[in-house]
Order: structure tokens, then C-alpha cells, then sequence
């Protein structure tokens, strides 16, 4: 069988790019890799994050051959995207990278929050973007795997105030830092980003 499409995450962090394109695209064929076997991805080393993530994209390409793979996952994407384009140069790749370019641009006063992954947080991938393109603005850090697993187990049943109660040591820690933009750098955080829009003001 071929699909169009095939989406990679270590969990449901992918699901809302999987809905976006959907949207965009109804007709395409699509198929969905959650490595919950491995997650959570942002835990582990980049040794242990390129080889979990060939080992997806391995089994993806055999059961499905996708016209190309979405690699809906920062964490995957700052580590081993240029690994997986090497060693599967049939295949085209679209990463998903932390939106650093965004937020400084909308920073007012140049201090941007990026919630991510330690994994994410600690690969100069994330330090070239800052380079590249948060020239001159103060950036502050929080890795929050217990949010990400809240995300990952929880979300989709937990009642609004125990969203809020999961979201708000993250934001306490933004808001006294005195960032005025944040960066959801882990894709599992779309899954709460209207919670978090609106608990952020
Ligand atoms: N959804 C993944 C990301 O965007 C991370 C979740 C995990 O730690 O496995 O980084």
C-alpha cells in the first residue's frame, strides 16, 4: 500500500498537523506513527533519539512508501533530520523546528520564552536558531516533560481546570521571567494551545 502522507511523533503531539493538512487536503492518504513505545522522545540522548526515529521511518517506508514523511516532532526534527535525509535520500522530509523566528519577531520587548523538551532545549540546533534569526533578544528556557506527559496520558480527558493547573507552573515561570512572547516548542503543546493562549493573556 502507498500513502501520501506519513506523520511521526512519539505520541499525539503530530495530531494537529495530521487535522491541518487533512483540513488542506482531504483526499490525500495519510497514515499516523506514534512511537509511544519509545516516548518520551525528549528524555533521551541524541544517539538514542536518531535511533529510535530510524527505526520508525524504516518501518513507515516499508509498510507504506509515503510520497514524503512529515516529521511532526521537534525533538526529532533539531536532532535527526539531517540524519534521516542522509539515510533515506529517496524520501522527501518536512521537519517541524521550534518557531524562534516568529516569536522575535513579535517580541515587543525582546525577551521570548521557549517551552520545549530537554532534549530540544540542549541541541545547538535550537542555539543556531536563536543565532540565525533572535539576534539581540533575551531568550529563556523551561523543559516540562511532566506537562508533556500530562499532554500525552491526560489531555484529551482531563477537565479544563486540571489543564490549567498542569499549564500554569510553565506560565508562572514565563511571566516572572518577563518574556511577552512563547515559543511551544514541542509539538505535543498544540494539543492545549488554546489553553495555554488563554491562561497566557
Ligand atoms: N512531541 C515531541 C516534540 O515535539 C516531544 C515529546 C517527547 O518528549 O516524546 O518535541
Amino acid at each position: 500500500m502507498q500513502v501520501d502522507f506519513a506523520f511521526l511523533d512519539s505520541g499525539l503531539g503530530g495530531l494537529p498537523y495530521l487535522s491541518y493538512l487533512r483540513d488542506k487536503a482531504p483526499f490525500a492518504r495519510c497514515v499516523y506513527l506514534a512511537d509511544t513505545k519509545h516516548f518520551p522522545y525528549g528524555e533521551k540522548t541524541a544517539g538514542q533519539i536518531i535511533a529510535c526515529a530510524e527505526e520508525a521511518v524504516r518501518l513507515v517506508i516499508k509498510r507504506w512508501r509515503p510520497r514524503a514523511i512529515v516529521v511532526a516532532c521537534n525533538t526529532i526534527s533539531v536532532t535527526a533530520l539531517d540524519v534521516l535525509r542522509r539515510r533515506f535520500p529517496n524520501t522527501p522530509f518536512i521537519g517541524t523546528v521550534p518557531a524562534i523566528k516568529p516569536a522575535a519577531f513579535l517580541s515587543k520587548i525582546k525577551k521570548i520564552g521557549v517551552l520545549a523538551t530537554n532534549a530540544t532545549i540542549h541541541h545547538p540546533y535550537t542555539q543556531q536558531l536563536i543565532d540565525q534569526f533572535a539576534h539581540g533578544c533575551e531568550v529563556v528556557f523551561r523543559a516540562d516533560p511532566e506537562l508533556i506527559d500530562f499532554i500525552e496520558r491526560r489531555a484529551f480527558n482531563a477537565s479544563e481546570a486540571e489543564k490549567n493547573t498542569a499549564i500554569e507552573p510553565a506560565l508562572n515561570f514565563f511571566r516572572s521571567a518577563g518574556c511577552d512572547s512563547i515559543v511551544l516548542a514541542c509539538t505535543h503543546f498544540l494539543n492545549i494551545a488554546d489553553e495555554i493562549k488563554a491562561m497566557a493573556g
